[in-house]
């Protein structure tokens, strides 16, 4: 029977937890995919530090026994291992599908190592398929949401973004922030993107984690593969 996506996530947290060694402090990711690595770090009952990439990341670690820090009490991090919405060229990811990219980028940029994991369905050779996520501060976001616009448009991509709701409501982030998705299509130029968005006023982050990534652990129906940038 070949592996389901939910199994490829699966086989590529347990191939991550393997990298994970007694003492070390530990960023632990947020989703589907980071939770299967949260739990298969958990059964191998070493003796480590989590800090975890949201509330939902934080809950489930607790409940698992792993001990946890806030990224401010730790003088760093050994590894970080988290799950990715796209990996396209060069490790290039786009993430922030669970609303978490904010404090997710926070502890990825604090980490000696950033290890990927997905099912094969992420790999793309382009991102941009997967709308993109920008959050912004509440305050004024429609008319940060227009200047994302001109930003959009620079770099010859001519889509609105749209906030993100859920039953009907403003999906608020873990910090109290709002999340725009845009629609991209493909991104050509990331790099040129990111700096334009990040130059946005309200705009907190977005979800192109570019040049962080060091190794992609990705579960296929022919086993994990394993990439580099
Ligand atoms: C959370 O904000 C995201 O960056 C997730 O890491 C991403 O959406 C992948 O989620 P799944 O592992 O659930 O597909």
């Amino acid at each position: 029977m070949s592996a389901t996506i939910d199994d490829q996530k699966r086989a590529s947290g347990e191939a991550a937890a393997a990298l994970v060694e007694t003492g070390m402090v530990v960023g632990l990711g947020t989703g589907s995919t980071a939770a299967w690595f949260v739990k298969a770090v958990a059964a191998r009952g070493l003796d480590i530090v989590g800090v975890p990439t949201s509330v939902a990341t934080a809950e489930l670690a607790a409940s698992l026994g792993i001990r946890l820090a806030e990224l401010g009490q730790v003088k760093s991090i050994d590894l970080t291992v988290d799950g990715a919405d796209e990996i396209g060229p060069a490790l290039s990811l786009i993430k922030g599908g669970g609303a978490a990219l904010l404090r997710e980028k926070l502890v990825w940029e604090a980490s000696k190592r950033c290890v990927v994991i997905a099912d094969a369905a992420k790999r793309v050779k382009l991102l941009g398929q997967f709308p993109l996520p920008i959050e912004v501060v509440a305050f004024g976001h429609e008319t940060t949401a227009l200047r994302i616009c001109d930003a959009l448009a620079e770099c010859d991509l001519g889509v609105a973004p749209r906030l993100r709701l859920k039953d009907g409501a403003p999906v608020k982030t873990d910090g109290g922030n709002l999340i725009y998705d845009a629609a991209c299509g493909r991104i050509e130029e990331p790099a040129l993107l990111a700096a334009a968005l990040k130059s946005v006023t309200g705009v907190v982050d977005h979800g192109l984690f570019l040049d962080l990534a060091d190794l992609a652990l990705v579960g296929t129906p022919d086993g994990v593969v394993t990439i580099e940038p």
